[in-house]
């Protein structure tokens, strides 16, 4: 994977009050820290980063984990997470959910929405063409729970996007919204499609996607400086606003 070379050797940040759309910070639920200090560590950066909103989006899979189960470990890891937390930083508890035929069985998805919103954030199988099929099956999740779904990280999904672009509208038009990862503001197979979907207005919010400082380190502010040397600082802030109207800042 090839990594555009950094524009500052310390890059300037240049936006206040950022929200991160996407993180695993909680400890000891998913692939993302393992401990509190881990967790306690990750913040630290974000601080760094100016981010003043953090979206815990720990994974959730219908077809593997109970909800109520995840939602008690999520609790427990939140309410440590929050004692411990010096930053300041806001934390809300969300999830990134899975799409699968038993996300559409569930009694209710409201504890899993993004913090008491209509919003979840879905993760589409990333092995998977974003097909009829997975267009049902978000269809079915938006319809069934009356929510709204937000795309996890549509970056991952620019091989396929790049040949059959008329998925973003399929998308758009089912009332879904994107969110795209800051990493693929930073990586040359990524940016030009990236930039072309920010040019076109598809793109609702942005998010590190954060697990860890090292391999998937929080690299948010360094994602908007990018937009806002390709866009204008009022891009960018658009859509920062974007993501606190949704935690009704
Ligand atoms: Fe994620």
């Amino acid at each position: 994977m090839k990594i555009l070379k950094p524009r500052n050797k310390t890059p300037q940040i240049q936006l206040n009050n950022i929200v991160d759309f996407h993180s695993h910070i909680l400890f000891d639920i998913d692939d993302g820290p393992t401990t509190i200090e881990k967790s306690l560590k990750i913040l630290d950066s974000e601080k760094q980063q100016n981010v003043s909103d953090i979206l815990l989006t720990s994974h959730f899979y219908a077809d593997t984990d109970d909800v109520n189960k995840f939602i008690n470990i999520r609790q427990d890891r939140y309410e440590k997470l929050c004692a411990a937390n010096q930053t300041g930083i806001n934390l809300h508890l969300a999830a990134e959910v899975y799409l699968c035929r038993d996300l559409t069985l569930l009694s209710s998805v409201k504890d899993l929405c993004i913090s008491g919103t209509d919003r979840i954030l879905l993760e589409i199988p990333h092995e998977k063409e974003i097909n009829s099929h997975i267009l049902n099956l978000i269809n079915q999740v938006a319809s069934n729970y009356n929510v709204i779904p937000v795309i996890a990280h549509i970056d991952r999904y620019f091989d396929y996007i790049k040949y059959y672009r008329d998925v973003i509208d399929e998308l758009i038009d089912l009332g879904c919204e994107l969110q795209l990862n800051a990493s693929a503001l930073l990586e040359r197979k990524t940016l030009k499609e990236a930039r072309r979907l920010l040019e076109n207005g598809c793109i609702s919010y942005i998010g590190s996607d954060t697990h860890n400082t090292h391999k998937r380190k929080c690299n948010i502010a360094e994602g908007y400086s990018v937009i806002i040397d390709e866009f204008g600082k009022d891009v960018a802030e658009y859509l920062n606003m974007n993501a606190m109207k949704v935690l009704n800042k």
